[in-house]
């Protein structure tokens, strides 16, 4: 039995309810907190002892190797695998089998490329040795489980359903819902099918259940967020800057603002709130940036206002221009004194006149 545990990384989804953000890049390669969400990840991977980790690639899975290589920066050993057509979450883990070295009964771990957490990993891995489970997964509780799968357990824990996102008063019988980390034993790992698309979730899960597996839950209340959609990353990597979301790849001190060297700040803007300025950006005289990402090479120009949003890398805002809680896609031009709000999302290369998007009168 190998003592630290090796893991896979799921990062081959198309990202959909992110896009434009996921255009050019795989939502794990986005920068969050000044480095590529995934690193942030890694590095937790890291911190909680696993060394070997297999990145299961998909869509635009040649951007991955060329930035991480062979781990050794992050005391790592990273591999990769590139489906040729997209397998689901489960097809993704089967098709990296053949580069897994632990044995049968060897726990092995499995996390989703886009979940930000602080689980305590070596907890989990302890829970599923000491219950004896053949999976275990992380859950968390949120308000609202509408939006993610259901998970209710017994009183020891072991799983005793999944449930897709449910709607109904009568289908909500739990507020723990799946959290997008496991420990699998390799052996499981193995029995997935090998030759088609598998959802794990939908799928692999509910069979295991049925066939009587043992499947445990460890609910664990620590930090976490699922980086979904474009309001839930920008929080995310506003959280990372301040220090509410833990990582050991913030590439400074956490505080209300991170300025990548290399960027250019105005004596007189304010950054608050986990706003993070990315390489060779300008933000110019006056402009107020709260809760927000701006990335490399963008320019927020002065007395502009830009709060709970993404400014993707070479995008321009204009003068007096505001931004709250939408997405500027890479290289898009929004020309002085729009009003841009409530999760819109512009284009990546979209051009804005002056004065051409507004919620208020312009007199
Ligand atoms: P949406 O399209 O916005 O739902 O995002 P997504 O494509 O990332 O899907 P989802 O959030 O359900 O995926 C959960 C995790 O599994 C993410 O880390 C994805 O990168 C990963 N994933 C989803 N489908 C595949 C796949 O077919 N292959 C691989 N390798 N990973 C996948």
């Amino acid at each position: 039995m190998t003592e630290s545990p090796e893991a896979i990384l799921l990062v081959g989804g198309k990202g959909t309810r992110l896009r434009p953000l996921t255009v050019h890049t795989p939502k794990p390669m986005v920068p969050a907190a000044g480095v590529p969400f995934l690193t942030h990840q890694l590095a937790r991977a890291r911190a909680a002892g696993v060394e070997h980790i297999v990145l299961a690639t998909s869509y635009l899975a040649e951007v991955f190797e060329p930035y991480f290589g062979d781990g050794s920066a992050l005391g790592l050993h990273l591999e990769y695998v590139t489906e040729e057509e997209p397998l689901g979450t489960g097809g993704a883990i089967r098709n990296v089998a053949s580069r897994l070295r632990s044995g049968p009964d060897d726990p092995v771990l499995i996390f989703n490329g886009d979940i930000l957490t602080g689980l305590d990993i070596e907890a989990l891995v302890a829970t599923h040795r000491s219950a004896g489970a053949d999976v275990s997964l992380h859950l968390t509780r949120v308000d609202d489980p509408r939006a993610f799968g259901l998970v209710p357990t017994d009183a020891s824990g072991r799983v005793t359903a999944f449930l897709e996102k449910p709607q109904t008063p009568e289908e909500i019988v739990t507020d723990q819902i799946n959290a997008g980390a496991y420990v699998f034993n390799r052996s499981v790992i193995d029995s997935i099918p090998d030759d088609r698309p598998v959802s794990v979730e939908r799928e692999t899960f509910p069979d295991l259940l049925a066939a009587g597996a043992h499947l445990q839950g460890m609910v664990d209340s620590t930090y976490w967020l699922d980086l979904g959609t474009p309001q839930a990353f920008v929080r995310g990597s506003a959280d990372l800057v301040l220090g509410r979301a833990p990582s050991p790849a913030v590439p400074g001190r956490c505080g209300d603002r991170l300025v990548i060297d290399g960027a250019l700040v105005a004596m007189d803007a304010k950054l608050t709130d986990g706003t993070v300025i990315g390489k060779g950006a300008r933000i110019e005289s006056g402009a107020r940036v709260e809760g927000s990402t701006v990335l490399d090479g963008a320019v927020v120009e002065a007395g502009a206002h830009i709060a709970d949003s993404l400014i993707g890398a070479g995008a321009r805002v204009g003068a007096r221009t505001v931004v709250e809680g939408a997405v500027i896609g890479d290289g898009a031009m929004v020309g002085p004194d729009n009003e841009l709000r409530d999760g819109v999302r512009i284009w990546c290369g979209a051009d804005l006149g002056p004065g051409a998007v507004r919620f208020s009168s312009d007199q």
